[in-house]
């Protein structure tokens, strides 16, 4: 496995490689480090299908407001790169801070995410979150110039804008949406779940759960979505439940749900820990 930690050495073996192989394809996976269960398994997406899987770990201050402390999120260098290695990962990219923005003026943003789709959700106490995420991204995609980049459902307004940019920018890439990783009864894998106590996580539960009546309410033909949300509320009942929302893949809510381009978007507070799901129709 190689590391770089320049732009300069990236490019350069992204030239290389394209015109030794021209055939053969570069697979992206961007994240922040920390990696865990839910990193490695688009790290494998990318290595079963592309040819070289080029993982980048570099946590990117302009997605993080004012009140979030851009320093004190966790970096975890050593682990991080034994668990690409023992992946099989081709390259890893952790470039400092000077190398993505080499001057101060490129902390500014240049491309915004559609403020409809940027500033509900996640995004509304998130001010900007969404355009220094689409900032960092798109400069990796011109750096690496991969065929497929690998995001997770989890985040899903995060892909779904991600997913507008590649499209209203004709970017020559495909985006790999990946499923969301669950411990075996259902919760959602999330570095968070570890300040549960058992009691919490069994309230955790109830999240999945509630996708899984939603799911199963969809089985039998119910399509209306304030319904959708009743049941999925009746099984989140008494617990603090920040948003559940029934969308399309704009985040406009709809009122009857259609396959293939309805989500529903749930976040729920335990013990005080924020806990995201979704299901994706
Ligand atoms: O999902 C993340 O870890 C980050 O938002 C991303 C996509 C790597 C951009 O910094």
């Amino acid at each position: 496995m190689q590391i770089f930690t320049t732009t300069q050495d990236l490019r350069t073996f992204i030239c290389q490689f394209k015109s030794q192989n021209p055939q053969k394809t570069i697979g992206l996976v961007p994240t922040m480090g920390a990696l865990h269960k839910g990193h490695l398994s688009l790290i494998e997406a990318s290595l079963t299908v592309c040819d070289c899987t080029i993982v980048s770990i570099f946590v990117n201050p302009t997605q993080f407001g004012e009140n979030e402390d851009f320093n004190q999120y966790p970096r975890k260098k050593e682990a991080d790169l034994h668990i690409c290695a023992k992946a099989g990962v081709e390259i890893v990219f952790m470039p400092e801070v000077s190398q993505m923005y080499p001057l101060d003026s490129t902390l500014q943003t240049t491309f915004n995410a559609p403020a409809a789709m940027a500033n509900v959700l996640e995004g509304k106490t998130r001010q900007g979150h969404f355009n220094g995420v689409l900032q960092v991204v798109l400069k990796l995609f011109n750096l690496v110039r991969p065929d497929k980049a690998f995001f997770g459902r989890k985040d899903a307004q995060q892909l779904l804008i991600i997913q507008k940019m590649v499209q209203d920018l004709f970017l020559p890439l495909e985006i790999v949406p990946c499923p969301i990783v669950r411990n075996e009864e259902g919760l959602a894998l999330s570095s968070r779940n570890a300040y549960l106590s058992p009691s919490g996580i069994t309230q955790a539960l109830r999240i999945s759960a509630s996708l899984n009546a939603v799911t199963k309410a969809i089985m039998r033909g119910i399509k209306d979505s304030y319904e959708l949300k009743r049941i999925a509320l009746e099984v989140l009942e008494g617990l603090e439940v920040e948003y559940l929302v029934i969308v399309n893949h704009e985040l406009q809510n709809i009122e009857q749900i259609q396959k293939n381009s309805t989500l529903i978007l749930v976040v729920v507070r335990i013990e005080g820990v924020r806990l995201l799901d979704n299901l994706w129709f």
